[in-house]
């Protein structure tokens, strides 16, 4: 095979050296502390079977889209989801994109223009990041949840803000590395008080909050919220994700978003696929959703009970971190705790700031309490 370029491999030496080299992991049988299946959809083995009635009731037996959606992709099954998704999470309008990925990227590099301004947490997915580095308006990372520094990130920028500019807000309703959440009933009010768009990422809150819906749901601003993304390989198990907003975005980002335009369409059956997850969220998810609030709230406890509340990121979600630096110490633990026969994976730097490396425990409603109380007292046992 040709040899990788020079500069090419002195950054993986680079990696290597500081212990940050990447490495795609072996599947394991091991308790899940890991996965983003919070309530465990992705294991229902009646869904793939209620999936394949459904393609055969709807007598749609393609394999794949065979295109993209503005050419032969756009099978029926996309109708179908978009008007139960715009229903369910009370938008006007929800376009399907074939992830989350694609839906950031679309959206940031198609929607801010040249001359607008766009302000997003510090912390915010590396989805969001990328589609921000596409666009053509001037980016600026304000402190992580904080209102103030956002406030005066703007107010310093005013003088070089374009009297036509656009602000633009970008958000997390749940951060994928911390577990938290802003205030984001005070930010909606903020961007609606100064006529700013806020975009929030739902990934990690489809499915949960909200009844089963989101965050913004569940706090009522749907009217006050530009654009949300929603996700489905998530709490729903699948893959995929969607842009929620109004008719107006909609009709633009299918003429503009080029992640939806130029790549084949998901096939029916990853829609039937989801459109099952969703009957199901919408009908019988309550005794999933309230195990996993109950789980969350026993993990916490616990995490109390052994002293370790301190070194945990407060979060009422299902991602719960502990911060450990370093990351040869990070990850020491997390091996040590995958011997322990626990599934807990270690975040390390570049993925978070130097020093700030930690460890991820994600819940879902199919852990058992003996499984907390044991991956807790293991990881205290090593870290203390
Ligand atoms: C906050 C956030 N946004 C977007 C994404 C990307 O979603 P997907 O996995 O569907 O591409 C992720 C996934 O890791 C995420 O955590």
């Amino acid at each position: 095979m040709v040899n990788l370029p020079k500069k090419l491999e002195q950054k993986l030496e680079k990696r290597r050296l500081e212990n940050a080299l990447r490495v795609l992991p072996e599947a394991q049988q091991l308790i899940d502390f890991s996965s983003n299946d919070y309530l465990g959809f992705a294991k229902k083995k009646e869904f793939s079977k209620q999936a394949l009635n459904l393609l055969e009731n709807l007598n749609l037996p393609e394999n794949g889209a065979s295109g993209s959606r503005l050419l032969t992709g756009n099978h029926r099954l996309y109708g179908k989801l978009e008007n139960l998704l715009a229903f369910y999470h009370k938008s006007a309008s929800a376009l399907v994109f074939n992830s989350g990925y694609d839906a950031n990227i679309g959206f940031f590099e198609a929607v801010p223009q040249k001359g607008d301004f766009i302000f997003y947490d510090e912390l915010v997915h590396a989805s969001i990041r990328d589609g921000i580095k596409m666009s053509n308006a001037k980016a600026y990372k304000f402190k992580h949840n904080a209102i103030g520094d956002l406030t005066e990130g703007i107010e310093r920028s005013r003088n070089a803000l374009d009297m036509n500019g656009e602000v633009y807000v970008v958000t997390e309703s749940v951060f994928s590395m911390d577990g938290d959440s802003p205030n984001l009933k005070a930010l909606s009010d903020f961007c609606t008080a100064h006529g700013y768009y806020l975009v929030v990422d739902e990934a990690h809150a489809t499915g949960i909050f909200g009844e089963g819906k989101d965050l913004v749901c569940q706090l009522g601003i749907e009217e006050q919220v530009f654009a949300r993304i929603i996700t489905f390989g998530k709490a729903l198990g699948n893959h995929g994700a969607a842009i929620l907003g109004s008719d107006a975005l909609k009709t633009y980002l299918v003429n503009f978003a080029r992640s939806l335009i130029y790549t084949t369409a998901l096939s029916p059956h990853a829609l039937a696929s989801i459109l099952t997850a969703y009957s199901y969220l919408k009908k019988g998810s309550e005794n999933e959703r309230r195990k996993l609030q109950k789980n969350i709230e026993f993990f916490k406890n616990q995490a109390k009970l052994l002293g370790l509340s301190e070194d945990f990121i407060e979060s009422n979600s299902a991602i719960h971190c502990i911060i450990i630096p370093g990351n040869e110490k990070v990850k020491q633990v997390s091996n040590k705790l995958q011997k322990e026969g626990f599934n807990v994976k270690p975040i390390l730097s570049p993925t978070v700031k130097k020093g700030q490396e930690r460890l991820r425990f994600c819940l879902h409603a199919y852990n058992t309490t003996e499984e907390i109380s044991k991956v807790l007292s293991t990881t205290r046992n090593l870290i203390k």
